[in-house]
């Protein structure tokens, strides 16, 4: 079911969508899902992804809907034209940018390139896991660096661990499970440092979202660079988690370690979307907006609490329950919400998405009634 909203009410949010207010309004602008109100195990409210829960924006869709219609072409022309599209926003060379089906696939092949160099993985504990798992499978050996005290990535101790076997830097900046980022000015150092002995692929997944002037992208260092990757993906603020598109910027040469010279692999549906959403700044501002409120309405719940948590910089929260996170978990979920899946040694640490505010206050409601 839908609920069509006004462009003023995207901008304007908070008390102006509350509930059953929005559901009369017919307009003309967007038109995004209603809150899951009612969830249930095989319904639930989705807190355990960092998704973006609306889905993508309108304007996406609409083209992508035109675009399916010549699905049984291959895709050539289109990622031509969304290749320019990303150069243009992220003021890089063309040659600099390469795109695939989410940033998986690029992840993925950067440590089947450490792989093949007969090299070691340095990254930091936890981290996402896509780097690490898919090294540990193909034979790489991982060097994890914990979190330091403050659960922030350690740059100081990832430096210490640092040897000549290792041909692959990964980290992810914000971080996930923990969404703290990393100082840019250490970090850019870093980065510069470590490039002048492996790859270092930096993963900014979830950099949309970040309103922090402690952060930076490392993109700029892509064209100075050549080991230097930085990873991006539209499967959190542009809502294409299923859709799939994703980018990988650096040195023509690099790049050539991560994806072919001419992607066939590419969906003309995702394409589509994909340029129309990364120019879609209403939709983008939109979606920060509700997850803002979503963050704010957690927020004041571990305070209420007094939980710790990890100031966020992302579309997820890490807080201390104080009891194990798997027991959480499944109270949660006869109540039809999922959170995060544990992530060890952090076991008594919950990883909580955001949702639609909404149905953020729900997830409130009920973790207050059970655990507060
Ligand atoms: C840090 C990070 N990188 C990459 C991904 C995967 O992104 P994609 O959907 O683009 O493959 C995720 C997914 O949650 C993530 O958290």
């Amino acid at each position: 079911m839908t609920t069509k909203i006004t462009r003023r009410d995207w901008l304007v949010g908070g008390t102006a969508l509350a509930g059953t207010m929005i559901a009369s309004k017919i307009a003309s602008a967007q038109t995004v899902p209603s809150p899951n109100l009612n969830p249930t195990p095989e319904n639930p409210i989705r807190a355990g992804f960092n998704e973006n829960v609306y889905g993508p924006s309108l304007k996406a869709k609409k083209v992508m809907e035109k675009a399916a219609e010549t699905a049984h072409l291959y895709e050539f022309s289109g990622q031509m034209k969304l290749n320019q599209v990303i150069a243009k926003i992220e003021n890089l060379p063309r040659d600099h940018i390469a795109i695939d089906n989410g940033s998986t696939p690029f992840l993925e092949r950067a440590a089947f390139a450490c792989a093949i160099q007969q090299g070691k993985l340095l990254t930091s504990d936890p981290a996402y896991m896509s780097v690490p798992s898919t090294a540990k499978m193909i034979g790489v050996e991982v060097i994890r660096v914990p979190v330091a005290d403050d659960l922030s990535i350690d740059i100081d101790a990832m430096r210490a661990a640092m040897t000549d076997e290792v041909k692959l830097v990964y980290l992810c900046n914000p971080n996930n499970p923990i969404p703290s980022i990393i100082e840019k000015n250490a970090l850019r150092e870093f980065c510069i440092d470590m490039s002048k002995r492996a790859l270092v692929l930096i993963d900014e997944a979830y950099y949309e979202y970040v309103d922090n002037p402690d952060f930076a992208s490392m993109k700029d260092l892509v064209t100075e660079h050549k080991n230097i990757i930085v990873c991006r993906t539209a499967s959190k603020i542009h809502g294409f988690a299923g859709v799939r598109m994703g980018f990988a910027f650096a040195n023509p040469e690099t790049l050539r370690l991560l994806v072919g010279p001419f992607n066939l692999s590419l969906s003309n549906v995702a394409v589509a979307g994909a340029i129309e959403s990364y120019q879609d700044l209403e939709y983008q501002d939109f979606f920060k907006q509700k997850n803002r409120q979503s963050m704010d309405i957690l927020e004041k719940m571990f305070k209420d609490l007094n939980l710790d948590f990890v100031k966020s910089n992302a579309n997820f929260a890490f807080f201390n329950a104080g009891r194990p996170s798997t027991e959480i978990a499944k109270k949660l979920l006869e109540h039809g919400i999922v959170s995060g899946r544990p992530f060890p040694p952090f076991t008594n640490w919950v990883r909580m998405s955001t949702v639609k505010p909404e149905e953020m206050q729900y997830v409130v409601d009920v973790y207050k009634k059970e655990f507060g």
